[in-house]
């Protein structure tokens, strides 16, 4: 089981580190909780962003642009360096994707079709119609069995082993068998995506539990800007799945119940395709002030597209708005209302992917570079997977290559979690962890979600450390070992109540208004105090705090306006 790279997750990100590893000459093995391509990457919908100026309004593009653009997305918080290092790789990157097969659309002259997306000063999103992730996803996965890199599929990372400052593997459970094992290996890449199922209403899948993030802050690693929590502004009413900006970007309309293009009151210019931060406000601002149908959501109009443009660019909406609201996209505008959608915190590491531990770095949605800052632009979260999963991948082999194989892993980092388990099963305590998990998402969703303020936000935090302490009366009602999704959400839920909190006790402490981060109570973004990174340690006690320098060195810091 021992390996010089251990890639931990199989969405793009992982699987693109896996390719740059075995490029550089290491042996690699990717762990996985899910099958490789039921990883979450396979639902990212509208596209990937890069300045190929394929298209005549996007002519004038450049990377540059592009990185202003993310910048100033970002409410100036993401690392202007790093973002230069995405946006320039993002040309060859997108170049890259096509010579490993991604069907893209494509335009009448045969390049490679690009729409606009929210925050874009031109039309910069590459697509494969609106189902983006999945063409990538499996174009990866196919080059990653090329190269016969290997899989372990369904098995729940439970512990970074770290000693000296150093790591030298992980403790992995297999899912299938419940059996426990250690993975030596000397350098660890966390690629396991978001941490979206903290919150009810949300476009990720159930297996985004942050549970990689959790993993890596239990091991000591400092996890950066959690507070910041992207809502997509179009998410299904009733079951929250993913609506694409590029639905928007194709065209459609956002309309309130008294048929009024509401955007020209919040973005005059961008209109519909202001950043997400925007748009979600608008949203709940419209519902807040009873202009929104049943209280509860806006439509999203596309009928005007007609049905050719929506067969063509949105076959996957059209399916979606068909299977899960009854609504033909074609001849209906669509229910939809803000959800939570990405994780702009995450494992705090360097331009490198680099983190506090030496011989571990993240790369992707569990990552936090920083490259999206407070505020995310769409078409921005595939290209991070590829250009930082490379980047991951080729600095964890060069770790890999300087090292010592790593000898003397104590069998009782097995032993430990066997302890736990044996502990759980034997318990007699009253709760369960649907309940516990339940009553976390909907106190998320209702209290530190799109508009914040004090008052909420400190019941938020008593709130989940209650919820804390009755995570030790849980009992499994399954006392199986084999395949036992009980004992994997279990081991979720205590990493999903750590991240929580430090999401909350952020938001708390950041007593301003930035990108995704709404205060009411503090409605203005407060450079001269605020604009730093949030850095949060481990605690059993919550989180602790400290701040970290945003690097500046490009733009000035400026108000955004759309
Ligand atoms: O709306 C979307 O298609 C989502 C894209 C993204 O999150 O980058």
């Amino acid at each position: 089981m021992d390996h010089h790279v251990l890639i931990i997750g199989s969405g793009l990100a992982g699987m693109r580190s896996a390719l740059a590893a075995k490029e550089a000459g290491v042996s690699c093995a990717v762990l996985s909780l899910v099958y490789p391509v039921r990883s979450h990457s396979v639902a990212a919908q509208g596209g990937i962003n890069a300045a190929l100026c394929n298209v005549p309004e996007g002519k004038d593009d450049t990377w540059e642009k592009h990185a202003y653009d993310t910048v100033k997305g970002s409410d100036f918080l993401a690392d202007q360096k790093a973002v230069e290092t995405l946006t320039k790789n993002a040309i060859p990157a997108v170049y890259e994707l096509e010579s490993f097969g991604v069907p893209f659309s494509r335009l009448d002259d045969g390049k490679v079709a690009q729409r606009p997306f929210g925050g874009g000063a031109f039309p910069r999103t590459c697509y494969a119609e609106d189902r983006t992730g999945h063409n990538l996803l499996h174009a990866l996965y196919q080059q990653c069995i090329k190269e016969e890199i290997e899989f372990f599929d369904e098995w729940l990372v439970l512990e970074l082993i770290v000693e000296n400052g150093k790591t030298k593997g992980v403790v992995a459970m297999d899912i299938k068998s419940g059996e426990i094992k250690i993975f030596g290996a000397k350098s660890v890449i966390f690629a396991t995506g978001g941490a979206g199922r903290i919150y009810a209403q949300s476009t990720n899948a159930l297996i985004n539990a942050g549970s990689g993030i959790a993993v890596a802050y239990h091991a000591g690693i400092p996890i950066k800007d959690m507070e910041f929590v992207q809502f997509h502004p179009t998410t299904l009413y009733g079951t929250n799945i993913l609506i694409t900006e590029g639905a928007r970007g194709e065209g459609g309309y956002l309309k309130n119940k008294n048929g009024e293009r509401f955007m020209e009151r919040y973005a005059p210019k961008n209109m519909e395709l202001a950043p997400r931060d925007i748009v979600a406000r608008a949203i709940i601002t419209e519902i807040n002030k009873g202009h929104a149908f049943d209280d509860a959501y806006v439509h999203l109009d596309l009928t005007h597209l007609g049905v050719d443009k929506i067969n063509e660019r949105l076959p996957g909406i059209r399916e979606i708005g068909i299977d899960f609201a009854g609504i033909d996209a074609v001849e209906a505008p669509l229910p939809v209302q803000p959800g939570q959608h990405y994780t702009m915190g995450g494992i705090d590491c360097n331009e490198k992917c680099k983190t506090f531990v030496k011989g571990v770095y993240a790369a992707g949605e569990c990552s936090c570079v920083s490259v999206h800052g407070a505020n995310r632009l769409g078409g921005n979260s595939l290209l991070e997977t590829v250009v930082f999963g490379k980047i991951a991948g080729e600095n964890a082999a060069e770790f890999s290559k300087s090292v010592a194989a790593v000898s003397d892993i104590s069998e009782n980092y097995k032993t430990k979690w066997e302890d736990k388990f044996a502990i759980l099963f034997n318990g007699k305590g009253d709760k369960t962890v649907g309940e516990i998990r339940t009553n976390l998402r909907k106190l998320m969703i209702k209290k530190v979600g799109v508009y914040r303020n004090r008052k909420d936000l400190k019941s938020a935090v008593d709130e989940i450390k209650n919820l804390k302490e009755q995570f030790a009366s849980i009992s499994l009602t399954s006392k199986s070992r084999e395949f036992n999704l009980e004992l994997v959400s279990v081991t979720e839920l205590e990493g999903m109540l750590d991240l929580a909190l430090a999401i909350t006790e952020g938001a708390l402490n950041r007593e301003e208004s930035r990108g995704s981060h709404a205060r009411t109570d503090f409605t203005e973004r407060n450079d001269q105090d605020w604009l730093h990174h949030t850095i949060a340690k481990f605690s059993p006690e919550g989180p602790i705090f400290s701040k970290k320098n945003v690097d500046i060195s490009l733009w000035e810091p400026k108000e955004r306006r759309y």
